[in-house]
């Protein structure tokens, strides 16, 4: 599918449920958030129809995120079945890394291709600071698990957050000297509940290079991916940056969002959802919704213009 611009979407980002076992401060409100209605959460055959829409489309990558995609029941069943749409060439997904210890091995028998994990701090107690509550020694077993079940490359994801893990910068760039992993920064954006938490501790990537006088640039041979690459002298894995506000990647965007209630997005920073739940319980044309989506897709989002959206990061999965 090519969208008005003439960007080719190609690229499924499905938000399995809003439920998380962490409370990270920059995702999840205060007073925590209203759970979504179980009749109103797709179910997953439900999940898998439309992803099989979406495929026919063109669609060859999905990745599943949540909340935290691993406390949704039976969503080994999902990984299998979504893995067996013919076309699709890609399956990923991105967790909190909590539950991988016990899930690795599983989801690449299922047909999981790869895994991000979120993580923004390698120390303990500041771990348990962020997520409030969240052990960091289950995700470092959960990473260890994941990599030797071969779900490769492994990325990082870490959130950057000023006077939280600025200290960290390099300790996170260093791993990627001697192991074959991506770390990748990511910028804080306002959304949701939290963007006023976030405006005062939202921190440039240039930060990164600012630090590490070391890192060369790389070419990144996916043209749509929103990263920036760079690798230190002799580095075995990748430092990548992820810059949504002082460098917005909006003119190579290349995917559409379905959240657990079944509302598709074709923006993040968009308060625009069309509501495909419904649409498929009344047994409605869904190609003709999606293709009219993608042909909606905005040109651009305009944080700079102070244009947030309401919904949490939580119910959309990033
Ligand atoms: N800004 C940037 N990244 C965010 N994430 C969640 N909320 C935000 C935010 N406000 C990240 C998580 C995870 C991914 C799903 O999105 O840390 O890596
Ligand atoms: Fe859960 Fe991820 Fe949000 Fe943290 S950022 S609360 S791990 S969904």
């Amino acid at each position: 599918m090519i969208d008005s611009y003439g960007r080719r979407i190609n690229y499924l980002r499905i938000s399995v449920t809003d439920l998380c076992n962490l409370r990270c401060r920059y995702c999840m409100p205060e007073k925590g958030i209203k759970k979504i209605n179980y009749e109103n959460i797709l179910r997953l055959e439900e999940i898998v129809t439309i992803s099989q829409e979406f495929v026919a489309l063109g669609v060859d990558k999905i990745r599943i995120t949540g909340g935290e995609p691993l406390v949704r029941k039976n969503i080994l069943k999902l990984v299998e079945d979504t893995a067996k749409l013919k076309g699709l060439k890609e399956l990923a997904m991105t967790t909190n890394g909590t539950l991988l210890r016990e899930y690795a091995a599983d989801l690449k028998n299922a047909g999981l291709n790869r895994i991000n994990i979120s993580l923004d701090t390698l120390n303990p107690m500041k771990y348990r600071h962020i997520t409030k509550g969240g052990r960091l020694k289950d995700v470092l077993a959960g990473i260890e698990k994941a990599k030797a079940a071969g779900l490769l490359p492994l990325k990082l994801n870490v959130v950057l957050i000023k006077g939280f893990n600025d200290n960290e910068i390099e300790d996170f760039i260093k791993l990627t000297q001697h192991e074959e992993i991506d770390v990748r920064f990511i910028e804080l954006m306002p959304i949701g509940e939290v963007r006023h938490w976030s405006l005062n501790k939202y921190l440039s990537n240039n930060i990164i290079l600012e630090k590490s006088k070391e890192l060369i640039s790389v070419k990144n041979e996916d043209t749509a991916s929103p990263a920036q690459y760079f690798k230190l002298p002799d580095g075995k894995g990748r430092v990548g940056l992820i810059n949504p506000i002082s460098c917005k990647f909006c003119s190579k965007c290349n995917r559409i969002r379905l959240t657990a209630d079944g509302k598709l997005k074709n923006c993040l920073h968009s308060n625009e959802e069309i509501d495909l739940r419904n649409a498929l319980r009344n047994e409605e044309d869904i190609k003709k919704i999606i293709i009219n989506l993608v042909n909606n897709k905005p040109k651009e989002h305009k944080l700079e213009q102070g244009d947030y959206i309401d919904r949490n990061m939580i119910a959309i999965g990033g």
